[in-house]
């Protein structure tokens, strides 16, 4: 067998990236990774652990001592801290505006970088984030990036209950000196404004299957 095939789906907050991402892994067969939830993961333990939220060394150093081990749960990797995966507690809006700080670290993301190369051991991956085709896997010929005007992607984040200041987290995401979001080389860039998921999906779907049956 050769080297495991990785999808890298980045793109802007609300673009449809979980949404896609499960869409096209159940249909490939591949196993699903959802670098966020790995991030909201060290930002909820920071706030359990009372480190503060501008303080970079000392939240570098906790990503650096935390216990944590990846598993593959039915097709989905998740990063349990010592044994726990915080399913829930990720999601909240508090956790949630802690994320960006703790994005923006640059001892985190060379953590996460290494960590997220590691889910390369369960298999092929469709693997969503902000740097998975420019940081993460630079090197793979799979790379997409999502988009959605402002305005669709406020009514998404709306119906899924989430009230979110999305122009400000994509320039925050954006704007950082470490890792920024941005258009990965060579990827396809799909705008989904007006798009179903299953529309979306499928024209990932069908473009990875086209290059896989020609590469052989
Ligand atoms: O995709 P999400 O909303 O769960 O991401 C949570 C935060 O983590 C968001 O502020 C962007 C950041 N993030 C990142 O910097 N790099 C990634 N690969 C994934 C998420």
């Amino acid at each position: 067998m050769g080297e495991p095939i990785v999808i890298a789906l980045d793109g802007t907050s609300a673009s449809g990236k979980s949404t896609n991402a499960k869409l096209v892994a159940k249909a490939l067969g591949y196993a699903y990774v959802d670098t966020g939830a790995m991030y909201r993961s060290l930002a909820w333990h920071c706030l359990e652990k009372g480190v503060a939220l501008d303080n970079d060394k000392a939240i570098a150093s906790l990503c650096r001592r935390w216990k944590t081990e990846l598993r593959n749960d039915d097709g989905h990797i998740r990063l349990y801290v010592n044994g726990y995966f915080p399913e829930k507690e990720i999601r909240t809006a508090k956790t949630s505006a802690a994320v960006p700080a703790v994005a923006a670290v640059p001892g985190v993301r060379k953590w996460m970088k290494a960590k997220q190369r590691d889910c390369a051991q369960f298999g092929n991956l469709v693997m969503e984030g902000r740097d998975i085709g420019s940081n993460i896997f630079p090197e793979t010929e799979y790379k997409f990036y999502l988009d959605a005007s402002l305005d669709e992607r406020a009514k998404r984040r709306a119906a899924d209950g989430v009230d979110e200041n999305l122009a400000e987290r994509d320039k925050r995401d954006s704007q950082r000196a470490a890792a920024p979001l941005m258009i990965p080389l060579g990827a396809r860039i799909i705008n989904n404004s007006e798009m179903t998921a299953e529309e979306t999906s499928a024209m990932i779907i069908d473009e990875v299957r086209e290059r896989l049956e020609a590469a052989g």
